[in-house]
This record gives C-alpha cells, structure tokens and sequence, in this order.
C-alpha cells in the first residue's frame, strides 16, 4: 500500500465511533521537544523535522503544550492572545504545515487550551485595570476587601499565596486560582463564554483535533467566595468552592453543544478533586460534556495533601486502588485518560521505577503497563526513551518553572525557614525534571539544539537518547512502539474490562482485560527485588495454552501454569490466554 493511502486508512480508522477511547496521545512539550533554529527553544518546526519520529511510535493522537503568544511565566499557561502562534515557537504557516504533516501520517493534534485564566498582559486585563466602569472588568472576578485591609475571603492559590491580588488603583481585589499574574475568568459572564468558544472555534476550523482542556473543572466558582475551614491546606485551599462548582455542567455542555459537536473532535479534561460520579457527569456519553477527564490521582501518589511539596513514600496497594476506582467501578460508559508523568510532574521512572539501579527494565515495565490499562494513554516525550529526573540540578538556579520558585521564595526568603531543606524538597519535586530537552543524541546539545538550550540538558544524554535506541531491538524505545501496535491492534487492552488479581501482594500487580473475544493477563513485578508469585488456580489452567506477546523473559510461562515461579526486578508479562 501506498504512503498516502495508508494515511487515509489511518484517518479512516480513527474516525471511529470510539476515536477518543482508542487514542494514544503523545504530549509534546514544545519548548523542550526540537529547536531548529538554534535559540535554544524548541518550536514548530522542530517538531516537523521529526515528524517521522513520531509517525513510527505508532501514537495516533499528539498534544501539544500551549503554543499561543504568552510572557511565559508560565511558559504558555498564561496567554496574551489565543489566535496566535508565539513567535519563539513559529508561524501560523508552520502550524498549518505542521497539522498537514500529521494528518498526512494518520495522527490527531490535539491543542491545549486554557480557558481559565489569561496572563495579566492580556489586553482584556489592561482594558479590566481601567476601573470598574470598563466593559472588560467583568471578564475577570472582583471583589472587595473585608474592610480590615484583608483579602475577600482566606483561600489560597495554587502558588502558595492568597488567591486574590489587591488592585491599588480601585482598591479592589481580583481572583486567581493559580499565580498573580494568571488572573481567573468570570465564566459567568456569557461574554467570557462566548470569546473562549470562538478561539476554540477558530482552531477547530482549521482543522485541530481537539484540546487538552487545562484545569476543566475549575471553571464556575461558588461565587459567594465563603471562607474554607482548610486553613492547613497551604496551596490551593478553598478549591472544593470551584472544583465541580455550580454551573459548570452547563457550561461544558454550552461548549460541546457550539463547539466540540460541529466537528469530529476529541476533548481531554484536566481536572483533579473528581470522584466517580462527577467524571461520569464530564464524560458519559449522552451528557455531552467532554470525552474524557485526565486521571491524575496515580501522578500525586507521593504528594503530601497539604503540602504538594512535601513528599510521602508510595505503596503499591495505594496504586492498585486507585487503578481500581477509575479503571473498574466506574461506569462502563464513562471514560478517563490515564498518564503517570506529564509536563506538571516528575518523570515516571524516577518514582514509581527505580533510575539508578534498573533504569531501562524499570522503564519497560511501566511502559508495558500504561500501555495495557483501561483508558485512553498519555505518554509524554522521553518517556519512551525512559528519560529520567533531573538529578544533577543542584541549586534554585536550575530550576524555571514558577511554582518551586514561588515555594522557595515563601518558605526561605519570606518566612525564614531553612534554605537546604526547602532547596530539598524543591529539587525533588519541581516541574522542570519532565521539562528537560529531549536526548536525540549524545552530542553536546543532544540533538536539540546547536545553540545554548532553555533549560539545562541531563548529562546522562550519553546513555539514554534516541540514535542510540533507534537500532537496538531491546530498546525502551523499540518496547514503547511493540506496546503501542499491540495495543493497537487488540481493542481489548482499550475496552476490554479491567480485573484485578493477587490483589495483596505487596510486590506484583497482576490483571486480566477481556472482551467476549480476546483474554490478556498482564503480570508485572513492580520491586527492585526477585519476587516469589503464584497465580490462582484458575487463571494458571488458562495459562496452559497461553502465548507470551511480550514478556521480559518468556521461559517464565512454563513456570507460571505449573505453580510458584520467582520474576526478576521489573519483570512484565503480556500473556494472550486462549
Ligand atoms: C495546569 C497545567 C499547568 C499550569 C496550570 C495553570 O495544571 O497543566 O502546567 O501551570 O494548569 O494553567
Ligand atoms: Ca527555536
């Protein structure tokens, strides 16, 4: 078959009544994916040159990080104009080049959209600042103070600080869930609403795919603004007044009933403080909301809740539940997007893996697992090379993202606590360990850049990079694209249902995933030690007429159906049962 007509026949398959179930997303952070200008900032066309690339991972969907014109103190999370293209990240032309190069290849591109806030630059904001008079200030939310010299109520934002920003000129106070300077939207305006649905509008017309839609669920506040009783809570307090707030179902349902339904579009949640029955409220079919909400629960296993910054040891039976809740007693029509790193959190190996002493068997493991659960995957550029932390950050210097810098400077310089320990947890947990350039190659600027890069390259580029992978069969890599076509190519590791077994072994995570057709048992050892398993009885006869997909060591079958075997560190095992 032809190039093109193969492509067409792609399209053709992901036009499927269940393309947002059968997708596989692959986050490009753009900044940080391929400079082809040499200013050390990923863009565009970078991305264009390495289209093949990503052609032959065999995802069919790509997200791409905010790409709109923005002051980047939040690197795109804070836009100034959402019809247009940053200039360090190209041109409308070579966006249109770029979405042509995908579709010609089969593949989604899916934008992020960020409809909560904009950045204080935004034109609306400047026009907001001019007094209460202006016909842009209730785009934004004001209040006043309580008299005392006090902000309105005693929330804070997701940075750490009150979540409302005194405006001296009126002597009102503006609200922000996250940073200052990413003022929150009225969505009760329906001017809000309507200006957010014609920039969606404007890039489905074009042809997009579809959006990551950032923080979804934040968007109707309880706008009586009570005081929260979760003053323990340092960021984010007060989030159970907007999280899932009063109108929001209404208006999703007014986006997808003037937007998402024109066109064949596919639709992702960002959303955290969600329990079962409200993803059922974003994404069973018949409410056409959203087609998917992004679970993050697994992502935030070792978030202190009072603290993001501080960290708590995971446990496997913590993961196992949590994959239980979102991946079996969720309605069968309900729909989540699963992913165990993305642009906001560390890389996957680094927690859940062990990067130090089983870098790649660890990485594979967890590929093979993200690649058979019940959900629509997310996996975020690197990760298929088993990218890593970035453990040779040593000092605040190294770090760019906002939030660890807000942190710092709240904890040290504002409150004086101890510079080492904050820098500890800093250094453990910021953002920017999933934001390092991307390893193409072991030369001085990885393939990334011939320039000096944005943000620090990881020195273990000389071991972990793609040339490298690109012809080793037993690469992350070549396990990445194996996993991606078998998951392709059996809707049972997309559909299928999702059972448990062994669930109190403290060391395998094992589990069935079956339609009326096919039958999967996925066994993995999630220790850095051998570990000891014996399946039940059931699931061992099965086992006798079994076929190893892809497994770590395949003489381990044998073993399995007869009884007890011992399975290496990282050990997986993708078994097609009869
Ligand atoms: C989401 C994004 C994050 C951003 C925040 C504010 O959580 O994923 O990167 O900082 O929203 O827009
Ligand atoms: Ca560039």
């Amino acid at each position: 078959m032809s190039k093109q007509l193969d492509a067409a026949q792609s399209m053709k398959q992901l036009q499927t009544d269940m393309h947002w179930k059968e997708n596989i997303v692959y986050e490009i952070y753009v900044r940080s994916f391929n400079d082809s200008n040499g200013d050390g900032i990923g863009d565009l066309r970078g991305i264009l040159e390495k289209i093949d690339y990503i052609a032959d991972l065999g995802v069919t969907a790509v997200w791409l990080s905010p790409i709109f014109d923005s002051p980047n103190r939040d690197y795109g999370y804070d836009v100034i104009d959402y019809r247009k293209v940053h200039p360090e990240y190209g041109t409308m032309e070579d966006f249109d080049e770029l979405l042509q190069a995908l579709h010609d290849r089969g593949i989604r591109l899916v934008m992020e959209i960020v409809p909560n806030h904009t950045s204080s630059d935004h034109p609306w904001f400047q026009e907001a600042l001019k007094g209460p008079d202006n016909p842009y200030r209730d785009y934004y939310i004001w209040r006043a103070g309580d008299g005392n010299g006090n902000p309105p109520n005693n929330w804070t934002s997701f940075l750490g600080d009150s979540a409302w920003k005194l405006d001296e000129e009126s002597g009102e106070y503006y609200f922000h869930t996250y940073a200052a300077h990413q003022p929150d939207l009225n969505w009760d305006n329906p001017k809000v609403r309507e200006e957010m649905a014609n920039a969606m509008d404007f890039w489905l017309e074009k042809g997009t795919d579809g959006f990551r839609v950032d923080t979804a669920n934040v968007l109707s506040k309880d706008m009586s603004f009570p005081d929260t009783d979760d003053t323990e809570r340092l960021q984010g307090s007060g989030e159970h007044f907007y999280k899932n707030g009063p109108h929001i179902h209404e208006y999703l349902r007014e986006l997808n009933d003037r937007v998402f339904s024109r066109y064949p579009v596919f639709t992702m949640g960002e959303s955290s403080q969600v329990e079962l029955e409200d993803v059922e409220k974003y994404t069973l079919p018949e409410r056409r909301e959203l087609d998917l909400i992004l679970m993050i629960e697994a992502s935030k296993i070792c978030d202190d809740p009072q603290d993001m910054w501080q960290s708590k040891p995971w446990k496997l039976s913590h993961l196992k539940d949590i994959m239980r809740k979102w991946l079996k007693d969720l309605h069968d029509e309900a729909w989540i997007g699963l992913y165990l790193s993305n642009h906001d959190h560390v890389r996957m190996v680094s927690y859940l893996g062990d990067d130090v002493n089983h870098r790649e068997q660890s990485a594979k493991m967890l590929a093979v697992f993200l690649m058979t659960l019940r959900g629509t995957p997310n996996l975020l550029q690197g990760e298929e090379l088993g990218m890593t932390n970035a453990h040779f950050f040593n000092t605040i210097e190294d770090i760019k993202e906002q939030q660890a810098l807000a942190y710092y400077n709240q904890r040290v310089n504002e409150q004086g606590e101890d510079p080492e320990t904050i820098l500890r947890r800093v250094l453990k947990k910021n953002r920017d360990h999933s934001r390092t350039p991307m390893q193409w190659n072991d030369e001085a600027g990885a393939g990334f850049t011939t320039g000096k890069p944005w943000q620090r390259i990881n020195p273990n580029k000389s071991e972990i990079n793609a040339a490298e992978q690109e012809n080793d069969p037993h690469s992350v890599l070549n396990l990445y694209r194996r996993m991606i076509r078998l998951r392709r190519d059996h809707p049972a590791l997309t559909l299928g249902t999702y059972e448990p077994i062994l669930d109190d072994h403290e060391h395998i995570y094992a589990y069935l995933r079956e339609t009326d057709e096919e039958s999967w048992l996925i066994v993995l050892n999630f220790s850095r030690t051998a570990t000891q398993v014996e399946l039940p009885s059931d699931v061992r006869a099965r086992l006798s007429d079994a076929d190893c997909a892809i497994c770590s060591d395949e003489s381990k079958l044998k073993d399995l159906s007869r009884g007890s075997a011992e399975l290496a560190p990282y050990a997986y095992f993708v078994f097609k049962l009869g």
